[in-house]
């Protein structure tokens, strides 16, 4: 028997030490919580994305009273860029969320759904998807989604 050992790397930083880009990005993100639609769990989640033309694309949570109904902002707004633009890569996502009135302190991370979604981002475009979760007391970022969900189910693993 061998056991498989996975790193894992997270980069750490305040709002004042990242690019300006990323502040960019950050900054849409949490202008999206505005436009969630979170009756039932009054989380309010902003999702801002790069494209690889430069162009923005932001969603934000839309709930259901059937709850699974509802769909999370970050696949809001991948899904959003998908459909206008097909052919552009995604390189980079922040996500956000307003709860009680103030963003959290916490870094906000995908779910699993998301992560998934994500998966699928990169294998389409054949390009990494940097990932980044606001907090206010700090921010985590990824340089692929192969890092928040290895061993990942594929096309791959379709063809098996
Ligand atoms: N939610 C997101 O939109 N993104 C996340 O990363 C985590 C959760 C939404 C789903 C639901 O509308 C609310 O937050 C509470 O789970």
């Amino acid at each position: 028997m061998e056991s498989l050992n996975l790193t894992t790397k997270i980069l750490v930083y305040g709002y004042e030490e990242s690019t300006e880009d990323i502040k960019k990005l950050i900054d849409e993100a949490k202008s999206a919580t505005k436009g969630a639609y979170a009756p039932y769990s009054g989380f309010h989640v902003g999702a801002a994305i790069m494209l690889a033309n430069g162009k923005i694309v932001t969603g934000n949570n839309q709930e259901n009273a059937a709850y699974p109904s509802g769909l999370c902002a970050e696949r809001v707004a991948i899904f959003s860029a998908n459909s206008q633009y097909p052919d552009i890569a995604i390189t980079t996502i922040a996500i956000a969320a307003l709860h009680n009135g103030s963003f959290t302190d916490s870094p906000c991370c995908p779910c699993g759904g998301c992560r998934q979604t994500m998966v699928e981002i990169e294998n389409r475009f054949d390009s990494p998807l940097r990932i980044v979760m606001y907090g206010e007391e700090k921010i985590y970022e990824v340089e692929s989604i192969k890092t928040l969900l290895p061993l990942s189910f594929s096309e791959k693993s379709l063809s098996e």
